[in-house]
């Protein structure tokens, strides 16, 4: 078993310095390696990084000493002494590096979502069967912990069938956020459709599997054909009703809201602004203390169990497999293609 796991970190935006902050608290990681192709970046200064959510105090600058410093990501990747490479860049060089560095030998810890494309997510699938080393995905979500607690409560079969989903996720303007502002060309980012709404796609995926057809409506705002805000419906032949919707249109003061509602045959599963609650068709309503021992968020914990796979050399399996990304990635096109041609989708 590793003692401490070396990992090289690309990108030192919002997410990168979120991910930093995180392995800060965890005694088997350390950032050995940086990359960003910001200069500011490079030196610490990450007082123009902001995000929709969390976030820890940028106004001073990180301290870099013992760390190797990169301006080109692929160096890093071939040059570096590191057991993992964590990709927290924009969406469209997730492939090139992730295929980079699957090449190179190392374990992959790549932000959602997976890529840019549907072809790029099963090139990436395809590698990663053929390799042995791990690749897990940011859909931090799984890993937060009310979702990992009601998915965990429902597939035990305490809950029973589920007979109706919805979940929600409704984020202030990302205007002015991101790097170059990336996000708000939906060409790079994919629009709330692909960067924010994906989390939601992935929990319908995770809890109850791939349905039948898709049907998605939405919003056209940005450049790219840009969807920002989309609401779908998940038809799984049967006669259950799972709906998801995201947009990140909001005004800037306005608050994050993430929720959700499963209604199952024996307890209903819920997130809403009065907490987590699970509500039995019989008996008291129950508030479940939930694991935050390395930290309240999904982004804690999916990092600290990630990590903890590679110093055991044990290939991760909680949360994700490459098989249920791409299921995700399949679904989150499906949703695309429903809201542009106007009809009805089948999941490719
Ligand atoms: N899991 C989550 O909850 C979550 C939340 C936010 C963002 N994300 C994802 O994380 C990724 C990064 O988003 P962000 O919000 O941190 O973006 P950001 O704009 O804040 O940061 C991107 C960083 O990458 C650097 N960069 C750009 N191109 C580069 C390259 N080729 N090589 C090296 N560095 C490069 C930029 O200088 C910047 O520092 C995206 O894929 C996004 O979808 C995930």
């Amino acid at each position: 078993m590793k003692k401490q796991v070396k990992i090289g970190l690309i990108g030192f935006g919002f997410m990168g310095t979120t991910h930093w902050g995180v392995y800060k608290g965890l005694s088997h990681a350390k950032v050995v390696a940086l990359a960003d192709v910001d200069v500011a970046k490079r030196r610490g200064d990450v007082s123009k990084v902001v995000g929709n959510i969390g976030g820890g105090d940028n106004s001073k600058p990180i301290d870099l000493t013992g760390v190797a410093v990169y301006d080109d990501a692929l160096r890093l990747i071939k040059e570096a002494d590191v057991d993992v490479i964590d990709i927290c860049v924009p969406t469209p060089w997730h492939a090139e590096l992730v295929l980079a560095a699957l090449k190179a030998g190392r374990h992959v810890f790549c932000e959602k979502p997976l890529c840019r494309t549907l072809a790029e997510s099963r090139r990436i699938a395809a590698a990663v069967r053929r390799s042995d080393r791990f690749l897990n995905v940011g859909l931090c979500v799984r890993a937060w912990p009310e979702y990992r607690h009601a998915h965990e409560y429902f597939a035990s079969g305490k809950a029973g069938r589920m007979l109706s989903a919805t979940f929600k996720r409704i984020s202030p303007s990302i205007d002015g956020n991101s790097w170059r502002n990336w996000y708000k060309d939906g060409r790079l980012s994919g629009g709330a459709l692909l960067d924010l709404h994906i989390h939601d796609t992935d929990e319908v995926n995770y809890f109850f599997g791939l349905p039948k057809t898709v049907n998605s409506v939405g919003a056209k705002v940005g450049p790219g054909d840009c969807i920002d805000h989309v609401v779908t419906t998940y038809d799984y032949g049967d006669g259950r009703f799972v709906m998801a919707e995201g947009g990140w249109e909001q005004a800037k003061g306005a608050t994050f809201e993430m929720s959700f509602t499963i209604v199952c045959e024996k307890a209903t599963l819920k997130l809403d602004g009065s907490g987590y609650h699970i509500f039995p068709q019989k008996g008291k309503p129950i508030t479940p203390k939930l694991d935050t021992k390395v930290g309240a968020t999904g982004w804690h914990q999916e990092l600290d169990y990630f990590i903890d796979c590679v110093r055991k050399g044990v290939r991760p399996d909680r949360y994700q497999t490459i098989d249920s990304v791409l299921d995700t990635m399949r679904l989150i096109f499906a949703e695309e293609r429903s809201v542009l041609t106007g009809k009805k989708t089948r999941v490719a």
